[in-house]
């Protein structure tokens, strides 16, 4: 699979040149409107659309009314998120009716759909262009074609497995922080999942290229630096042969500066001990680069039958002795989890094996879904689908175990000092602050902008189940 990953570079100048054309045709300053729907590759995607916009003079403005490009980088994973993009988009006909030369597309993970691409291109005639998550390095030259044709493209081929390299990129993320794509695509296949049919084949960029970018980002000052794939544990360069993603984060480790790796998302499958032992190797310390005491882990059932039938490809003994063995070499460390209720067939019994497992892990914090029906996956097409009302009925008391758990856990911080990075002001309170620790909690504090990006120390006075309130504080 690796051997057909192509690695653009001809390709790329040409849309550079297109880059500069549709700033010639532009002639004046215009304005783009992003709305992006999904996880983070989907933010990750969004920062380059705009860096390519940037380059083509396009600035960035945060009322579609004001703008002359609107772009919508949607997501597939839920049906929810789907609906929410499609409403937006009717929404948008008004902005092209009061300014009939403004041009609107539609990129990311929905419009790789068949079935939504016929939809889109009937319902909604007003939308110039619709652009797959796996061409998006053509977006400069979609759109010089939609100005200079006048005409509408939809440009969609999910098995294009390409790396595009050296695309600008608008970070978007703080100025501390930073998303860095370290694979593309996914081979998994979970049953219920779109993500391998709209993002293609899996592909991992190159270790030398990545160092070089994170490099650069240290120098910028970034302090937080999120590494991105659909499981970054099945990182698998096509050189150095047998180079790993412990590989990976060792390398990113020995570089100089002092910032914070996190990664996202792991496969249980493919989670190692060695991977383990590198995390555990190089915690976040002053003056250093260390990895995040967070560790995602999507579980998604507690039921092995349940596993099974998703092409999970593990079962839960091995995950809870991953989990064993992560808490017996970083005692300290944070684990969250994605889980799925009313898959179908899902029983009553097999939904309590679920609770359980939540209840013995103890997350620190679970992102739970309700099992969405998407088109061409075979748990679509399963007989046993499970009733609406049952699926929310699981999600509540899951959501209570979890709000429990999370309460008590953070209760144990009360009286404590923890190290954190000051995000911003509060985006509940103006008058406080926020920070994050290094196992993701958020403490609300007073205290000046002048220590947003920076790390600092704080005495816990009070916890809920998703906050932590405290006060400055000298290191412990
Ligand atoms: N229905 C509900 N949740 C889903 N996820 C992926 N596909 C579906 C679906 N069809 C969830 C999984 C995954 C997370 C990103 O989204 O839990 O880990
Ligand atoms: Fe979807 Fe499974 Fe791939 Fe994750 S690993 S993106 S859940 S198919």
């Amino acid at each position: 699979m690796k051997k057909n990953v192509e690695i653009l570079s001809a390709e790329l100048e040409a849309q550079f040149s297109f880059m500069a054309q549709v700033k010639a045709l532009n002639q004046k300053e215009k304005r783009v409107y992003i709305q992006t729907f999904g996880c983070q590759q989907n933010e990750a995607d969004s920062e380059r659309l705009l860096g390519m916009a940037e380059q083509m003079g396009y600035q960035k403005v945060t009322e579609a009314e004001k703008a002359d490009l609107i772009l919508i980088n949607t997501c597939a994973v839920r049906e929810h998120a789907e609906l929410k993009a499609l409403s937006i988009t009717g929404n948008f006909k008004h902005c092209k009716e009061k300014n009939p030369s403004l041009i609107i597309g539609i990129c990311g993970c929905m419009v790789s759909q068949e079935h939504r691409l016929g939809d889109i291109k009937k319902r909604y005639p007003y939308v110039d262009f619709l652009l797959g998550t796996t061409l998006i390095h053509r977006f400069p030259e979609i759109l010089c074609s939609v100005i200079t044709q006048k005409k509408r493209f939809f440009w969609i081929d999910p098995d294009t497995a390409v790396i595009a390299e050296g695309l600008p990129v608008k970070r978007e993320k703080g100025a501390s922080s930073a998303w860095v794509s370290i694979m593309y695509g996914c081979n998994n296949f979970c049953t219920y999942c779109i993500v391998p049919y709209v993002r293609g084949r899996e592909r991992s960029r190159n270790p030398k290229v990545i160092l070089d970018e994170i490099r650069a980002l240290l120098d910028d000052g970034v302090k937080e630096i999120t590494l991105l794939g659909q499981n970054v544990n099945s990182y698998s360069p096509s050189e150095p042969e047998n180079y790993d993603f412990a590989d990976l984060l060792t390398d990113i480790c020995a570089l100089e500066g002092e910032a914070i790796i996190h990664f996202m998302t792991s496969h249980p499958k493919d989670a190692t001990h060695k991977l383990i032992d590198v995390i555990a190797a190089f915690p976040p310390t002053k003056n250093k680069i260390g990895i995040s005491r967070r560790f995602h882990l999507p579980l998604q059932s507690g039921n092995d039958r349940i596993l099974k039938v998703m092409n999970r490809r593990y079962d839960s003994a091995r995950y809870l002795s991953l989990i064993d063995y992560m808490r017996e070499k970083m005692p300290d460390i944070a684990i969250t989890t994605d889980i799925i209720v009313g898959f179908p067939t899902e029983t009553e019994e097999e939904f309590l094996d679920t609770l359980k497992i939540v209840r013995t892990v103890r997350y620190d914090n679970i992102y739970s879904f309700i099992y969405s029906k998407r088109n061409g996956t075979p748990a679509s097409e399963m007989e046993g689908q499970i009733p609406e009302d049952v699926k929310g009925e699981r999600l509540r008391r899951l959501l209570d175990l979890q709000g429990a758990i999370s309460k008590e856990k953070n209760n144990d911080y009360v009286g404590k000092v923890m190290r954190a990075l000051v995000e911003g002001r509060s985006k509940t309170d103006e008058s406080r602050l926020t920070a994050r620790t290094e196992n993701n909690r958020l403490i609300h504090f007073e205290g000046d902008d002048s220590l947003i990006g920076d790390y600092a120390y704080f005495y816990i006075e009070k916890a809920e189940a998703h906050e932590l309130f405290g006060k400055l504080a000298d290191a412990e």
